[in-house]
């Protein structure tokens, strides 16, 4: 097994921008339908949730270096980032053990970050 790990950082202007231009294209591109329904909750600060995903998929793409990336193909859809019951997030990804997988994230008025390690098979 290998330890792997990645980060992200992302202007939440730049979300907002995609998803006022392309709207539900956009969103079911990226987000899941429980994503989706977990940022739509949050009203006025939805762009912030939005944008948490979106670095959380980036980092995670980031973790998923280029000699195992043949083993774990996957797209913006095959991760979800879910809450547990006390806000914590967790990362679902197809194929993969949920317990190898553990992600952080923060936002901000302009910028939503978040940062991903797992433990991968060789
Ligand atoms: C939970 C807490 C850490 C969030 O920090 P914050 O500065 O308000 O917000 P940030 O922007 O830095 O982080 C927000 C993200 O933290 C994550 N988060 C929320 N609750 C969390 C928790 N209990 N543990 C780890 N991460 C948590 C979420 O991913 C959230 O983003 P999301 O809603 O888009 O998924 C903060 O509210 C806190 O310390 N609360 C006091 C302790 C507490 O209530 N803990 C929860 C019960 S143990």
């Amino acid at each position: 097994m290998q330890i792997t790990c990645g980060t992200d950082i992302i202007e939440i202007r730049r979300i907002k921008e995609s998803i006022e231009d392309l709207g539900e294209k956009f969103l079911n591109r990226i987000y899941t339908q429980t994503e989706i329904e977990y940022c739509e909750s949050k009203k006025g600060q939805k762009y912030q949730h939005y944008a948490a995903r979106f670095a959380a998929k980036e980092a995670i793409f980031k973790a998923i270096s280029k000699d195992i990336k043949d083993k774990y193909e996957i797209g913006w859809k095959d991760m979800e980032i879910l809450n547990d019951e006390q806000g914590r997030p967790q990362v679902r990804i197809k194929e993969m053990q949920r317990e190898n997988i553990d992600i952080s994230i923060s936002h901000c008025k302009d910028y939503a970050v978040a940062m991903v390690v797992m433990l991968v098979e060789k």
